[in-house]
């Protein structure tokens, strides 16, 4: 881990991957222009925030807005990270190649940071990390990855990958804390960035473990969940389209949680997904 400072928000924490790519450790969720009223001063104070990793994704329909922020705040293009990922309808050699040109042209800009197969749709995920391999060959992305990918999953792909995979996006959270593909990508060399961090700001915000570690802490209940991801070296990209808890959510880096708190919060883990298991959410056309 490196620190680095000078963003608005204070000190922001890096990851570093299997390749070299320094990735932030709280990154910015996707939020949708549906969510919001004012989609462009949302990002806008998340950038003051501090935030400099925007994640999207070809299924998210937000790359358009996204990009024409992007373009309209003017922040240089090497200020940021991007991270997009190919849709299950995109996958395939060819599709991933038009799917990525289609993702920069809305997005507005020549490279991704890191691009990502969105699913496990099995058949065709070779062929998709394929093509991601050659993108990175060519200079267009800096990282290449993997979104719910599960031990089963990529024990497959890599029979026959030649780069290997840099990022695994999960569901991650409290009461999901996909522990056992945390400790296979540890040992991998993947580093694990969890969607959904605070479980969609359900109920593990109120539980009653973590309400009473935010009091001793002085914290919120959303910067307890988070610095106990980040203190077992998970990226996160937490999404608020509020300034104050986007504020929240960043500031996680001086101060800790001790080991005992961290391991009651490990106790919480009770395999409660809330989206349904990757195998189970595409089985319609996983072949
Ligand atoms: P809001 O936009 O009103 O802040 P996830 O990233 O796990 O999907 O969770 C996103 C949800 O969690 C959003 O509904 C967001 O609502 C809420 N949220 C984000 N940060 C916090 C926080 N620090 N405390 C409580 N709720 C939060």
């Amino acid at each position: 881990m490196t620190a680095m400072t000078g963003f608005l928000g204070g000190m922001m924490k890096y990851f570093t991957l299997n390749n070299g790519l320094e990735i932030p450790a709280v990154g910015f969720g996707s939020v949708l222009e549906s969510d919001v009223a004012n989609f462009e001063e949302v990002y806008e104070n998340a950038w003051s925030t501090g935030y400099r990793l925007f994640d999207t994704a070809a299924s998210y329909g937000n790359q358009i807005a996204l990009g024409k922020w992007l373009k309209n705040s003017d922040h240089a293009r090497k200020e940021y990270f991007l991270t997009g990922k190919v849709a299950q309808s995109e996958q395939g050699y060819e599709e991933t190649l038009s799917a990525f040109q289609k993702t920069l042209t809305e997005l507005q800009t020549d490279y991704l940071d890191l691009y990502l197969i969105h699913w496990p749709k099995e058949k065709p995920f070779f062929e998709t990390w394929k093509a991601l391999e050659h993108l990175y060959d060519e200079g267009l992305v800096r990282a290449i990855g993997l979104s719910n990918f599960e031990a089963n999953h990529l024990d497959r792909l890599l029979t026959k990958a030649k780069i290997m995979p840099a990022v695994d996006q999960l569901e991650t959270h409290p009461y999901f804390s996909n522990h056992v593909t945390h400790d296979y990508l540890e040992k991998l060399g993947i580093q694990h960035q969890a969607w959904s961090p605070l479980g969609h700001g359900g109920q593990e915000l109120t539980d009653s473990v973590i309400k009473s570690l935010a009091e001793k802490y002085d914290k919120s209940t959303g910067q307890i969940i988070l610095r106990w991801l980040y203190q077992k070296g998970v990226a996160t990209i937490p999404k608020s389209t509020n300034t104050n808890r986007q504020k929240q959510n960043i500031n996680l880096f001086d101060w800790a949680l001790t080991p005992r708190d961290e391991q009651l919060i490990d106790l919480l883990q009770r395999g409660e997904r809330v989206m349904g298991a990757p195998d189970e959410n595409y089985s319609a056309d996983r072949w």
